[in-house]
């Protein structure tokens, strides 16, 4: 089948090397020529694992292109440019999506069909179904529950398919199933319902997500609080089956460009409708996950003292591993907060440095591990990248000229990171309140280990 995917970001890119793979052919559009460029040489515009080779082996299928009229001949149209959170209130922009099915209008023909797969605010695809109606076309829904540093496997292999159709819509149900075949004949679960519910699988999926984080982060404020530890607290939580222990990673909380402006304009949405208090709770959602990045910087403080002129090392730019997202990245965050308390913040990242420089070009970056670590007063994992969980404390212990490790995404293993000789604070957790100061020896790793073997 032929496809056309209007917008080539995160998602869109993604979706058009994968459909390629499931056999299409495919003409992903987008207005930005410099990533239209880079993805016709079969280069991923961003870092995200498997989409170069996925490109690369799929180029026979693929074209990209600025030009809108290249949709012509496809039959099944996808929608995946961003709805970023409006500049002056929380509520979805939606003039992206808007602009790309009026784009798209002088060429849809009956028998097309406009697949929305955005996050939009509920209502959106009701009020698109109308213009595209007019060409003849139809437009469905069909929302993607990508996640970066995933989004490959997520494309190709998802856990379900929701269509999102107008009632009785039969052919778009049997065009979308023609799409996704080899995924449909996997027994891949697949839901079919109307416009409405499929717009709000997406944003009640990612509030659910977003909740699951903010409350384990909230019971990291109670274990601070009493001395309980966090991470033993999700262990035992996640056993219950009725629960998971998946997203109950208490630390930084949550970022990137979906779950938190998703939160935001869901919230925003339900004041629209005249429900403001369904959805009240994602404020305080937001808020939890919003304290965790200053607890980070407090915590430095409580330590350090004031934080002018200490030199902090903070690894992880990324609101997350295998990604160079730095949207609302709580790591970005963090190194800009503890920049404004006066910090020397040196910060590094193994992909996402050039991101994080044109987001904030006031920290200074270090490519090299080693070198944002060195004569540091503080260390603080802002990301836990492999490479971050793999230091050897020992080794990062020569490094620097403090031995203090702020682990804001619960990662290290404790013990041997005590046994070095270092004062390691997590984020709700038990060890974070220990009276026992190792501070005393924190010079002497190895003696350190034979003293204090089992610190925690
Ligand atoms: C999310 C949804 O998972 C995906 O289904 C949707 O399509 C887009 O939004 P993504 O933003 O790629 O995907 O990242 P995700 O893996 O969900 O993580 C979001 C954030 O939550 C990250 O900053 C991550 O570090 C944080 N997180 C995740 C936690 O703090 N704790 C956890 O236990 C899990």
């Amino acid at each position: 089948m032929r496809i056309s995917v209007i917008g080539c970001g995160y998602l869109g890119a993604v979706h058009a090397a994968g459909m390629a793979e499931l056999g299409h052919d495919v003409v992903g559009i987008d207005v930005d020529p410099a990533k239209v460029a880079a993805l016709a040489r079969a280069e991923a515009p961003f870092h995200e694992p498997g989409l170069t080779e996925l490109l690369r082996a799929n180029r026979a299928r693929l074209l990209f292109t600025t030009d809108i009229a290249a949709a012509r001949d496809a039959r099944v149209h996808f929608i995946a440019v961003g709805t970023p959170q409006s500049a002056d209130s929380d509520a979805a922009d939606t003039r992206y999506v808007d602009a790309a099915v009026e784009a798209l209008l002088p060429y849809l023909r009956p028998g097309h069909l406009v697949v929305g797969k955005s996050t939009v605010p509920v209502g959106t695809a009701e009020r698109l179904a109308v213009s595209v109606a007019s060409t003849g076309a139809r437009l469905a829904w069909n929302p993607e529950f990508l996640r970066e540093g995933r989004a490959v496997a997520d494309t190709i292999t998802p856990d379900r398919l929701v269509y999102g159709v107008a009632e009785g819509d039969a052919v778009s149900v049997a065009a979308l199933d023609e799409v996704y075949e080899s995924i449909v004949a996997r027994q891949t679960p697949r839901i079919v319902t109307d416009l409405a519910t499929a717009q709000l699988v997406k944003s009640a999926a990612n509030a659910f997500l977003a909740t699951k984080i903010s409350f384990i982060n909230a019971m990291a404020e109670i274990a601070e609080a009493v001395g309980a530890d966090v991470v033993q607290l999700a262990d035992a939580l996640g056993h219950d089956a009725r629960i998971g222990r998946a997203f109950l990673g208490a630390g930084l909380g949550f970022g990137g460009g979906c779950l938190p402006k998703d939160i935001r304009a869901f919230r925003a949405r339900a004041g629209e409708l005249g429900v403001p208090d369904a959805l009240g709770f994602l404020a305080d959602v937001d808020s939890i996950n919003l304290r965790r990045r200053t607890r980070v910087a407090d915590v430095l403080e409580q330590e350090l003292g004031p934080l002018i002129g200490r030199r902090i090392a903070v690894l992880g730019l990324a609101f997350k591993p295998d990604s160079d997202d730095v949207r609302d990245s709580p790591a970005l965050a963090v190194a800009a907060m503890l920049r404004d308390r006066g910090g020397d913040v040196v910060a590094t990242d193994p992909v996402a440095i050039p991101t994080a420089r044109a987001r904030d070009p006031f920290i200074t970056y270090r490519s090299n591990t080693d070198d944002a670590l060195r004569d540091a007063d503080a260390v603080v994992i802002a990301t836990e990248w492999a490479q971050f969980r793999a230091l050897d404390p020992v080794a990062t212990g020569q490094m620097v000229a403090n031995r203090l490790v702020v682990d804001a995404r619960n990662v290290l293993d404790v013990d041997a990171w005590r046994s070095a000789g270092w004062i390691v604070r997590g984020l709700g957790r038990a060890h974070a309140l220990r009276v026992e100061d190792p501070r005393a020896v924190q010079h002497e790793p190895e003696g350190a280990a034979e003293r204090e073997p089992d610190h925690v």
